[in-house]
């Protein structure tokens, strides 16, 4: 063969595989496709070298009889290594490397690991090989893999403190978990709305603390509430049952026991570890309680006495003891605090905070375990050893690296499986946010931020479900698949953003594999998702539009766009304004929800604008051109069009191109308490001719915001003005008695409207 035909073939091939690429989430390391299929079936045998574990051929036969009826048998020695899967453990001791190689021949299948979690990876690995359903034959495309996970942190979490889910339902968990070779599951077993792990010495945390009298329908901005009785915890034996099955899985189970806040549970039954003393009862309402552990001997007694039964339960490296939102609202107004603070020689509320964490972590050091916390942890100073959690971005994660503290990242931007991953119109109600499967895939856990050296404390990413808004093993499901699926490719290190399309011409493969086992869910991967970005012409925005594939049909009169509708070819120049509706269609038929984006066009709308402060990270993807996108944001779900400054004040200048009549600037913004969200003080427009002299031409105080539900709207006399500056001071600190008192208001803001 001529090099160039050559050339040809291997060009050829890549295409058809890239068109079809096998289903393998995570993607391994190093991957050649090789000619051929290998053919499993009855006949074919385990061929054991060395292996001192059963247990992951146990799995696989599992496995192989739920799917296809039938198990293979294991031998020592065969006549013939034909039809055989042969395995190789290089250490079947070794408990820490998932490490391995997996040659599928078209003879047989080789696997060499360097422990048994390897091998267990090689069996994950080749059931996603395997078709999915009974099939006349069983082939599996002859591959040769070396595979390895960068991060040895690759966690889920479930919060089964808002909602309770049974034993049976966390073992699926697990699977679900298993199947993509995650391997920590964070489970948060105590909470302000129920207590949720019996301990026996003592009884009334789960008699008291694990029912609740009602819980909170709708989102929390309703406040509504049923009466209904609600509660649930497991037994230490059910607690046992769960450990040991995740431990066949290689995945360890880490408990949260959340101090000093989100503790109420825990004071309803034993209110004399409160500051008040109480009486408390189980929380109905969610969000952030000022009601938490006062740091006394007794509290560290009863802790420590929890914590033993809890290590006796788990045997696993990291204990995580919460450390988030908590209120210092008692801690300043109690006596015993107040005179702890001076005998230890404190700052504030925030270093009493750090002496309580650094308390339990000589206590847990002292039992040979470590200590993980929210990234709360930091204020104050942190604990010697303590490991960090870093969810208000990660920044906190950042600067516990740089301290030589390991880091888990599971920023809300991106790892927050409780927020909206679809348009919120066509999804049941969630906390908030916006997170599709593709911003999770574009996570990158070790920030460019650190040094080499200080990567290392990186130890991987976690996606974690706040239960609120789940309250079935189907909702929980839904929230989860398939986000789990692109945090499971990035924990393993493999992930690559450049390549998105592939990455989900994979999963899309995978949504197969959920249906036959039954998993529910989300298919809002094929909801058109749309970006607006500034026009060249002088007036207007450019819509993008986009789906899994070409075929989006698309009207802007307000009616439901149909397969005829017009279709979609190009970004759409929006000059006027008016609702755009769009749909995908495959054959004819709508495959997908219809996506629905009102626009209103004003002078301001796709203009320069510049903000004195930059908004934060997790609110603020699209920087200030979201003030003037044309797009309102949505008042009821602050997920997506919204820009969040977090303690600071928003100032932005528009420059409208040219001089000209304004009469009237209508700004939007946002409440929400319960997420830390408050109105600003005030807004305030200002004009000018050159951009260097502002006059104030209107201010509009909060009162009047609060009648207009969000809206500042100001009407003036006509004023020429080539620039407008938009002023919304931050409201500060949130006030007492709310969830979050003394931490610093979120202010959020959209659209900037100009007439
Ligand atoms: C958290 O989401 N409160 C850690
Ligand atoms: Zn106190």
């Amino acid at each position: 063969m001529t090099s160039r035909l050559i050339v040809f073939l291997v060009l050829l091939f890549n295409i058809a595989f890239s068109q079809n690429p096998l289903p393998l989430i995570p993607k391994p390391k190093e991957l050649v496709q090789k000619e051929g299929d290998f053919v499993l079936n009855k006949g074919t045998l385990i061929l054991i070298g060395n292996s001192g574990s059963n247990t992951e051929i146990k799995l696989f036969n599992q496995f192989l009889k739920s799917a296809y009826g039938f198990e293979l048998k294991t031998t020592n020695n065969s006549k013939s290594p034909l039809n055989t899967i042969q395995i190789q453990v290089e250490n079947p001791k070794d408990n820490q490397s998932g490490e391995y190689e997996l040659k599928v021949l078209n003879s047989q299948i080789q696997i060499f690991s360097k422990g048994n979690i390897g091998l267990f990876y090689a069996f994950q690995t080749l059931e996603q090989m395997l078709p999915i359903g009974k099939t006349a034959e069983l082939k599996i495309p002859c591959i040769e893999i070396k595979d390895e996970p960068k991060y040895v942190w690759r966690g889920m979490h479930l919060d089964v403190g808002r909602h309770f889910f049974p034993k049976e339902f966390i073992k699926k968990y697990i699977d679900y978990l298993a199947m993509y070779k995650m391997n920590t599951f964070h489970w948060h077993l105590t909470e302000d709305q129920g207590w949720r792990i019996e301990i026996k010495k003592y009884p009334k945390l789960t008699e008291v603390g694990a029912w609740r009298k009602g819980s909170m329908v709708g989102h929390y901005n309703d406040q509504k509430f049923d009466d209904k009785k609600y509660g649930g915890f497991y037994t230490q034996e059910e607690i046992k049952e769960i450990v040991a099955y995740a431990k066949e899985r290689h995945i360890t189970v880490v408990p949260e026991i959340e101090m000093p806040g989100h503790s109420q549970a825990a004071l309803a039954a034993y209110p004399e570890l409160s500051c008040t003393g109480g009486p408390f009862e189980v929380a109905m309402q969610w969000g952030v309680l000022d009601d938490v552990y006062c740091p006394k001997e007794a509290t560290f007694e009863f802790l420590e006495n929890v914590l033993t039964e809890v290590l006796d339960l788990f045997p696993s490296e990291y204990i995580h003891i919460g450390g988030d939102e908590s209120p210092k609202t008692r801690w300043k107004n109690c006596a015993p605090c107040q005179a702890l603070i001076k005998k230890e020689g404190l700052k504030d509320e925030h270093e009493l905070q750090s002496y309580f964490i650094r308390r339990i972590e000589k206590f847990l050091n002292s039992k040979g375990r470590q200590i993980i916390g929210w990234d709360e942890i930091l204020e104050g100073g942190l604990a010697p050893n303590a490991a960090v959690m870093s969810w208000r971005g990660t920044e906190g994660g950042i600067a516990a690296a740089k301290q030589k503290h390991k880091v888990v990242m599971t920023p809300g931007s991106h790892c927050y499986f409780d927020h909206y991953q679809g348009e919120p119109k066509n999804e049941p109600v969630a906390i908030g946010g916006y997170t599709t499967v593709e911003k999770v895939y574009s996570f990158e856990p070790t920030s460019k931020e650190l040094t080499e050296e200080e990567a290392k404390y990186i130890l991987g990413a976690q996606g974690n479900v706040w239960t609120e808004y789940m309250n079935t093993p189907e909702h929980v499901e839904y929230m989860i698949m398939p986000r789990m699926a692109a945090l499971a490719e990035v924990a393993w290190g493999t992930s690559d953003v450049s390549k998105y399309q592939d990455f989900q011409n994979r999963l899309i493969q995978h949504f197969s594999v959920y249906e036959a086992k039954g998993i529910n869910y989300s298919k809002a991967l094929f909801e058109v998702t749309s970006k607006v970005s500034p026009s060249d012409k002088e007036q207007g925005v450019v819509f993008l539009l986009k789906s899994t594939k070409d075929g989006i049909h698309f009207t802007t009169d307000g009616t439901n766009p149909t397969a005829v509708s017009k279709k979609y070819e190009e970004p759409l120049l929006v000059s006027q304004s008016q609702t755009i509706k769009a749909a995908y269609f495959e054959d004819g038929k709508q495959k997908s929800a219809v996506i629905e984006q009102p626009f209103f066009i004003t002078k301001s709308t796709g203009k320069k604008i510049s903000l004195e402060n930059q908004p934060h990270g997790n609110y603020g993807i699209g920087g200030s051109f979201t003030l003037v996108d044309g797009m309102r944001g949505n008042m009821e779900k602050y997920g997506r069009d919204w820009i969040g400054f977090w303690g600071k004040d928003m100032e932005a200048t528009i420059d409208l191109g040219k001089k000209q009549d304004v009469s009237k600037v209508t700004v939007d913004v946002l409440t929400s308490e319960g997420s830390w969200i408050y109105y600003p003080k005030y807004v305030e427009v200002l004009v000018s001719t050159d951009g260097k002299m502002f006059r104030s031409v209107k201010r509009v105080a909060v009162e009047e915001i609060i009648q207009q539900k969000g809206m500042a709207s100001m009407t003036f006399d006509k004023q020429k003005a080539k620039y407008i500056k938009v002023i919304a001071p931050n409201a500060g600190k949130i006030p007492e008695g709310k969830p979050g008192a003394g931490s610093d208001c979120w202010l959020f803001v959209d659209e900037i409207m100009v007439e």
